[in-house]
């Protein structure tokens, strides 16, 4: 019985704030879910404490500027990390503009949906260039000296602890981390009972996002993944319905998201990734008194984004290749966007609703929508040029769906 209380508290507590915003009049009954949390940000003494790593960096809180993490270029990937550098600061600048006109202009949002919500950026603090190949261009080549404790990390010929290493470093806002009940439901919810206490113990588990994978479903019977951990979660669409999540405000977040990217910043969105995480430090125009942030959706890792010139693109009758090339990129990333025509399971009963439709339409709509305002507020000869690239985009990726073998939500060559 007592079990059974506790998982019914665990989905009340995912379901309340993974739904990044609560209702006022059901705040009463989740404030003991939104006690303040210090994060143990690393001091001195400690030195920078790794955080993440991916295929071309690490990241690290850097103990000496709180509230700041660096990704560390590993060897051979300095230029990743610039290309992350300039991708990353193109789509500030256009989630900027988004936010300052829809706050203070736009009349659309007097009728669309007022509890929507928008991806979140960690704001681009600085990019050192420290590695011998950099070349110089429009970059100040300075010597940023990382001390870095961790005796594993692999960045050069010298692997001792303490020890300072040279590379490319770009320094970003830190993500919160998700909160102490979101991480113990998560493991009351998901985590395989041997592996709990461990999990609990494991102090890495203190830096939570949940990765949002719209585009996949958990396979029927699989055997649970054999590392459970709670840096990046990967939360799929069965699980997010059977919380209750809004996934059809994650979706239209996200199709506005890939908008602003493609259309505003010129960024193919390659790799990109979203997660949930803590709420953004920000005053958020979708709170009002009626209802409270809790926890916000984030974009991040702009490492493989390539940018384009739309007009380029153009001049060279490529404009065919961008749209496939786009596409190519949706479908390459991992499954967090919503995927065309995917079945449910449903087996087509009637009553039974279909959610990938449902989440695919809510992505196509806000993608469709938010091209059309930034196109609206560029020249009549670029609307009529490339005015029809963001419809031509969703076309591609139907085709594109129809194509693909059933059950394959990522393809990899
Ligand atoms: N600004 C940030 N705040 C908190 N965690 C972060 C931040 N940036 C990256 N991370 C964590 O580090 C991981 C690796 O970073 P990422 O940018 O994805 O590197 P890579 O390009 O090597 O994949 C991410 O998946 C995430 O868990
Ligand atoms: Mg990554």
């Amino acid at each position: 019985m007592e079990r059974k209380q506790k998982h019914r508290n665990a989905r009340d507590t995912l379901r309340h704030i993974l739904s990044l915003r609560i209702p006022a009049t059901a705040f009463q009954e989740a404030a003991h879910l939104l006690v303040p949390e210090t994060y143990p940000w690393p001091g001195p003494e400690e030195g920078n404490r790794k955080i993440g790593f991916g295929q071309c960096g690490l990241v690290y809180a850097v103990s000496s500027e709180p509230g700041a993490v660096v990704k560390i270029a590993r060897p051979h990937f300095g230029d990743s990390l610039r290309a992350d550098y300039v991708a990353h600061e193109r789509v500030s600048k256009i989630f900027s503009a988004r936010e300052w006109t829809s706050d203070l202009h736009d009349i659309s949002r007097i009728y669309k949906d007022r509890g929507a919500i928008h991806a979140k950026l960690p704001k681009v603090i600085r990019l050192e260039i420290n590695d011998s190949a950099a070349t110089l261009g429009r970059f100040v080549r300075q010597k940023a000296q990382l001390k870095l404790h961790e005796p594993e990390v692999k960045l050069g010929e010298d692997n001792s602890p303490g020890r300072t290493v040279m590379a490319n470093a770009l320094y970003t806002s830190h993500i919160p981390p998700l909160s102490k009940p979101v991480r113990d439901a998560l493991i009351e919810l998901y985590c395989p009972v041997e592996k709990r206490d461990s999990v609990h113990a494991d102090p890495t588990n203190v830096d939570c996002l949940v990765r949002v994978y719209l585009g996949r479903r958990r396979r029927i019977g699989a055997p649970a993944p054999p590392n459970f951990a709670l840096r990046n979660y990967n939360l799929h669409l069965d699980q997010m319905v059977d919380l209750g999540l809004p996934v059809v405000r994650y979706a239209a977040a996200m199709g506005e998201a890939l908008a602003d990217m493609h259309w505003g910043a010129n960024v193919d969105a390659f790799d990109v990734e979203f997660v949930l995480g803590g709420p953004a430090a920000d005053i958020d125009t979708a709170s009002s008194r009626s209802r409270v942030k809790v926890a916000d959706l984030w974009l991040l890792d702009f490492n493989l984004c390539s940018v384009f010139v739309v007009e380029k693109v153009y001049e060279m009758e490529g404009l065919e290749e961008l749209v496939d090339h786009l596409v190519y990129a949706f479908f390459a990333n991992d499954p967090y966007y919503p995927h065309p025509s995917r079945d449910d399971g449903s087996g087509g009963r009637v009553g039974v609703v279909n959610v990938e439709l449902l989440v695919w339409n809510a992505f196509k709509e806000e993608y469709l929508w938010r091209s059309m305002e930034i196109f609206r507020s560029q020249s009549r000869v670029a609307r009529s040029r490339y005015g029809n690239l963001p419809a031509a985009f969703l076309d591609g990726c139907m085709e594109k769906q129809r194509g693909l073998d059933p059950g394959v939500d990522k393809i990899t060559d």
